[in-house]
């Protein structure tokens, strides 16, 4: 299948499963962002989440009746669990409790919500909440991985505050972020099929380097091609580990963020993380020079005398990871103002990389700082460009050329 292969659209009619879990109250704010969205929500409920949350509540966010039995002997006159399991484009179980992903990973068909998940050919989302030591438990970790396997996408879980007053794995991943990974076209399977599992390492943003307390040299990457690499890959099912500059993005939900500040933090948080790496993407927007000295205290004017600063030049990260015996694969970035081919082939022989994304900058708009991104990827033997997209789609399709060409390199 070809890398920008379009995988089918946004769903209009989605199934929240709502497994019984402290929780559950998130799945309330759920079903207000997919509402917003102008989606169609019918809310299915477990005995044990009606302990949590009152139907009542689901019913107004959603406007639909809200389904708790299997034996509600008015909906299943006419086969209702059959029809709810048709109707549904999409099933997102939030919150998933242990004993729901259990239950699920068996197959088991003793309650409304998992028959519905046996009878319905549509995607299956699961966002896992529950204690830190459970979410450890390898019988939980086993059951998850069947699900997995069996093509379910897995929303989570993640770390931090538990509502049982630890902190660890197992926070269920907030309203907003399951809403917009549900909303997404599936990840291309094929994509999938060769990235899942392996580790992902890549730089975002830009990087700023001081000189003084006060000022600094920086540039104007928002980190956003980055970030949208960082999230679609995770869809995908890599292991993902985020090292970036200073930038206003919150971290990816499931995605590992290192925050650095200059362009030596980040060549040294990737040389620690770089082994057992399978794919380095260099989106990052590195600063080329650094002053040659920070001044401790802020530097003062002196009368009518400008100031004259003198830089050293940075690492390249890019280049150091690709000379390594036990390299990756290589993926650079390369924003141009003219011959983009020239210089983006310039590029990847002189670093030795495998694949480069150059970027026309100023072109319509897009690229640096901005949501939309167009590129031209080249590797040794071919090249191929992605139109003009949404950073979100450029990365989706991106991704896809990298899986792809990893595949060929394999076989
Ligand atoms: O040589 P140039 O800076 O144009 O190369 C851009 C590519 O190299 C990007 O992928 C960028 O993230 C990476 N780079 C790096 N370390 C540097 C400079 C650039 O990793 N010091």
């Amino acid at each position: 299948m070809s890398a920008s292969t379009s995988v089918s659209a946004s769903p209009e009619r989605i199934l929240v499963g709502v497994a019984g879990g402290i929780a559950a109250y998130k799945a309330a704010e759920l079903v207000r962002r997919l509402r917003e969205r102008g989606v169609q929500v019918r809310v299915v409920m477990t005995e044990n989440a009606e302990r949590f949350v009152a139907p009542l509540t689901f019913q107004a966010l959603s406007g639909e009746p809200v389904r708790t039995s299997l034996w509600d002997s008015a909906a299943e006159a006419a086969m209702g669990h059959i029809e709810l399991a048709r109707w549904a484009q999409r099933i997102v179980i939030a919150p998933a409790s242990a004993d729901l992903i259990a239950r699920l990973a068996q197959g088991q068909a003793g309650d409304l919500l998992t028959t519905l998940c046996l009878a319905s050919e549509a995607p299956l989302f699961v966002a896992p909440a529950m204690n830190r030591v459970m979410w450890a438990n390898a019988a939980v970790q086993a059951n998850v991985a069947t699900l997995a396997t069996r093509g379910a996408t897995l929303l989570g879980p993640d770390e931090g505050d538990q509502a049982c007053g630890e902190t660890g794995v197992g926070r269920m991943w907030e309203a907003g972020a399951i809403a917009e990974a549900v909303l997404e076209p599936r990840p291309d399977p094929a994509a999938r099929a060769v990235l899942a599992g392996k580790r992902l390492l890549l730089t975002a943003g830009p990087t700023f380097e001081d000189l003084d307390p006060v000022r600094y040299l920086g540039n104007r990457s928002s980190g956003r091609m980055g970030y949208a690499i960082a999230t679609q890959a995770q869809r995908l099912g890599m292991d993902v580990i985020l090292v970036s500059g200073p930038v206003s993005l919150p971290a990816p939900s499931g995605v590992r963020r290192v925050s650095v500040r200059s362009a030596e933090d980040m060549r040294e948080a990737v040389q620690a993380h770089v082994s057992g790496t399978d794919v380095f993407i260099a989106t990052a927007a590195v600063a080329d020079f650094r002053p040659s000295e920070r001044s401790d205290s802020k530097i003062k004017k002196r009368g009518d005398g400008g100031l004259t600063l003198e830089l050293v030049q940075n690492p390249d990260i890019l280049a150091e990871v690709a000379a390594r015996q036990d390299r990756p694969f290589v993926v650079g970035f390369a924003a141009e103002t003219h011959d983009v081919e020239r210089y983006a082939r310039d590029k990847l022989e002189r670093k030795r990389l495998d694949m480069i994304a150059a970027n026309r900058v100023g072109d319509d708009g897009c690229g640096f700082d901005a949501d939309c991104n167009a590129l031209e990827v080249f590797w040794p033997e071919g090249r191929a460009p992605i139109g003009k997209a949404s950073k979100t789609q450029v990365a989706r399709e991106l991704l896809g050329m990298i899986a792809e060409r990893l595949g060929e390199l394999r076989t």
